[in-house]
């Protein structure tokens, strides 16, 4: 115990450390004690037999092959025919890459096609190379998610609710088998993270905030997608490779910020985010991804004492550690396409999905010049040609590849279809449930018909942003589930999302939640439903008014302050995204056969303020709490609750960053050590301001919580900055929003008077930022002496004199 106060002593250190110093190297990471750690081993991973073969090969490959075993391209940038000169050992499709020479939206056949193109080149006879199979990932995170047709499953907060690990193992195995069925040997999944604040946008990609269920569910799942190891573990049987993710601390960062900083003691990370990493080596895993994540301001891609010494040291991991989509390059001193570090880790494959060229090129250089040692190099091909080789990849035959009937099977789709039942959490219920299957029922609200918004991120497309029902073939949305219940007793459905009708209906059932997303975009300020713009509630309450009993089916990632919309409701049920199979809804809602299963698996909040609402913390005191869910068979009363969503300004506040020289909360204001910055009376303006005085080349960052400015920039909002300038800058300034600078010396205009700059949103889109999710606000760089004094910067909507530079 007392190593630990030691230890934690050594995080709060290092934590104010990398608040001070942003900009400065990163802090001495937190040190390790990986006896403390549970110990795992890999099953049969290893045999003499396997390794002598892998021996052999290594003996005939050149060190460029040997390089190129480590580097993952993805197929929107890499072509079959680039592998001749670049012997890469991996491919993946990121979540908005489609197959070669095919849409996005294609169905299995094109994907099967993908990889037989990259297979045929890496297998070709060519003088001096030794022909290795393509390992080809894919995120086959909820079912087979990225292609047409396939089966998609509940997300993992759905299946978190289920408590069920043996439907899990049959899970995992109808994705192998779909997965299989593509051409695709490897799903990122499962994601083992165990999110802490729900604001994170990739909560629903973890089954609970408890880590006793991600526990649970680890060992089954990865043993789903693999087979039992010593079994059927090839992709001659059906089965995948999976990849535990994201290695370490992934769903603890400060703020739930998406690739943020997970600040806690060693002891904390064992127990909450560590929880699934052993079973699943214990089952097997044959891959591991590193988390984009820190912990206590380290990059997990460079903790060595995580990556090697814990996970293939004490937890006896002998398959491969991949990289996530450039994540070596935000290590300090590396880039996308130069990164020795990450290698010296730990990190045996790195995902460099457009950067794979100059990364191959930098680490063949690292590695004739022994910055990577040559063992390190040796050790981490080995892993990848041993998970390659138990996974059937050396035996050309795959009796899985391109079997249509695979894809989206009856079979398949009945096992999801029993998640989406047992995974529906039933919070309220005043006697309008279940519906009689002789009843008229109106089926309302924006999401009652419609597969894209019941499936949710990683979904044919990244965000799961664009999809119509007709890009999913087989599938049900609620709506057609509840109409076809209904059959049954001669009872009917009415669909209209804007809740209209002519004959009073018996009851209304109202589809509504949060639009699909993925990571960054998801990142939400505080936990209130529609902040804004109550449209779900004002159906309610006109339906309400008209004397309809009213069940509220909401969609969600998270669970979130429903308070207006669960007074307006007579039942409600939170069905998360369930996926393709509609039918799982109805199964329950209507007739009365089969009872409510699930039951919370994240605490529900009592304010839209209680961002970290864990059970087993301090003051604990949730709206509804870890493992609530109510039945036919028990129910429960809900009475009237509190509309007061108990958030204050600086919850939402994301467009004031300064305001009379004082930084808005909750932003803040950091500099680098070249800038010197005070707080001055302006006496010229009667009011306060903040001076930046750049003695050099440095920096100025305003930090917070990620951003979203998609909605701002379409209203033609511009950045309004109120300065004076001091001193003018003998070369460049730059002003950045997250990636994509904007260079502003020549708008600064005349030293020494009050300007404003008015620059739009959209101008820092042409300059190559992303919008949707900025992780940095604002970055004011200047490469030589220059002060400014500023006083006001906010998003406006004035647009006198916006100008956007070059
Ligand atoms: C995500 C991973 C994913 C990878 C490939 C990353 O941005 O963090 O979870 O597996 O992309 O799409
Ligand atoms: C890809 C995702 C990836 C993300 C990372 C996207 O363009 O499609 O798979 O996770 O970029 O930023």
């Amino acid at each position: 115990m007392r190593r630990f106060h030691r230890v934690l002593q050594a995080a709060a250190l290092v934590s104010c450390a990398s608040v001070a110093l942003a900009q400065a190297p990163a802090p001495e990471p937190t040190p390790v004690h990986p006896e403390l750690w549970p110990a795992a081993k890999s099953p049969g991973l290893v045999d003499a037999k396997t390794e002598a073969r892998i021996t052999a090969i290594m003996a005939r490959m050149s060190l460029r092959e040997k390089v190129g075993q480590m580097i993952q391209a993805d197929t929107a940038s890499i072509k079959p025919e680039d592998l001749e000169k670049y012997p890469l050992g991996s491919i993946l499709a990121g979540g908005n890459s489609p197959p070669i020479d095919a849409p996005d939206r294609s169905p299995a056949s094109a994907w099967v096609a993908t990889a037989r193109a990259f297979n045929a080149v890496a297998m070709e006879k060519r003088d001096g190379h030794e022909p290795i199979p393509i390992m080809f990932g894919i995120d086959a995170v909820h079912g087979n998610s990225n292609v047409v047709g396939a089966t998609l499953f509940p997300h993992n907060i759905g299946l978190g609710a289920m408590h069920d690990p043996a439907l899990m193992r049959k899970i995992g195995a109808a994705t192998a088998a779909e997965t299989a069925a593509s051409g695709i040997d490897w799903a990122f999944g499962p994601t083992l993270a165990v999110p802490q604040d729900e604001r994170w946008g990739r909560a629903y990609e973890g089954y609970s905030e408890d880590p006793a269920i991600v526990a649970a569910y680890a060992g089954p799942m990865v043993e789903g997608l693999q087979g039992k190891p010593g079994t059927q573990t090839t992709v001659q049987a059906g089965r995948v490779a999976a990849s535990v993710k994201h290695f370490l601390g992934d769903g603890g960062t400060t703020g739930g910020i998406d690739q943020g900083d997970t600040q806690v003691d060693e002891e904390t990370l064992i127990r909450i985010h560590d929880a699934g990493y052993p079973k699943a080596v214990d089952a097997g895993t044959m891959t591991v991804m590193a988390s984009f994540s820190s912990w206590n301001g380290t990059k997990m891609h460079g903790n060595k004492a995580l990556l090697t010494d814990v996970l293939k040291g004490r937890m006896g991991f002998d398959g491969f550690v991949v990289g996530d989509w450039n994540g070596h390059g935000q290590i300090p001193g590396c880039t996308n396409t130069d990164c020795p570090a990450t290698f010296n880790a730990g990190l045996d494959m790195a995902m460099a999905p457009d950067s794979w060229k100059g990364l191959f090129e930098s680490t063949l250089a690292a590695a004739q010049s022994g910055k990577i040692p040559m063992a390190r190099i040796d050790d981490a091909v080995r892993r990848i040609l041993r998970v390659k080789m138990k996974l059937g990849l050396f035996n050309p035959a795959r009796p899985y590849e391109n079997k249509p009937q695979e894809m989206g099977s009856p079979a398949h789709r009945a096992i999801a279809r029993q998640a989406v039942r047992e995974s529906l959490v039933l919070l309220k219920n005043e006697g309008v449930l279940p519906i009689k299957t002789s009843a008229t029922v109106l089926v309302a609200g924006d999401a009652a018909d419609d597969i894209g918004r019941q499936s949710g991120g990683w979904t044919l497309s990244w965000q799961g942003d664009g999809n119509t029902n007709a890009d999913f073939p087989g599938a049900t949305s609620i709506y057609a589930g509840i109409a076809e219940a209904l059959k049954a007793g001669g009872g009917k459905a009415i669909l209209s999302t804007g809740g209209s009708f002519t004959q009073k209906p018996d009851v209304a059932v109202v589809v509504f939640g949060e639009q699909p997303y993925a990571e960054l975009r998801g990142d939400v300020r505080t936990l209130e439903f529609q902040p804004g713009d109550k449209k779900a509630l004002a159906l309610l309450k006109k339906l309400k008014a008209a004397g309809i009993p009213t069940v509220s089916v909401f969609l969600s990632g998270r669970p979130l302050w429903v308070n207006p919309e669960l007074n307006q409701s007579d039942a409600f049920v939170a069905a998360w995204f369930p996926g393709s199979e509609g039918e799982g809804v109805a199964d329950v809602l209507v007739g009365g056969k089969t009872d409510f299963h699930g039951t919370l698996s994240f605490s529900w909040p009592k304010t839209a303020a209680q961002f970290r609402l864990n059970k087993g913390m301090a003051g604990y005191d949730p709206l509804f709490p870890l493992g609530y869910g109510l039945t036919y068979a028990k129910g429960g009363h809900v009475g009237p609750l509190s509309e007061v969503a108990g958030i204050d300004a600086s919850d939402t506040n994301s467009s004031v960053f300064i305001a009379k020289g004082i930084v808005a909360k909750p932003f803040k204001l950091e500099t680098g050590a070249a800038v010197q910055r005070h707080l001055v009376d302006s006496a010229d303006r009667q009011e306060g301001a903040i001076q930046l005085a750049f003695t050099g080349a440095g920096e100025a960052s305003i930090l917070g919580p990620n951003l979203s400015l998609e909605r701002e920039a379409n209203a033609e909002m511009n950045v309004e900055v109120t300065y004076r300038l001091d001193k003018a800058a003998k070369g460049p300034v730059t002003l950045a929003l997250g990636s994509g600078p904007v260079r502003i010396d020549a708008a600064l205009g005349t030293p020494g008077t009050w300007h404003k700059l008015r620059i739009p949103l959209k101008c820092f889109s042409s300059h190559g930022t992303y919008l949707g999710g900025i992780s940095h606000p604002f970055k004011l760089s200047a490469d030589a002496p220059f002060t400014i004094t500023i006083s006001d910067m906010q998003l406006a909507t004035d647009p006198a004199g916006a100008v956007c530079p070059n």
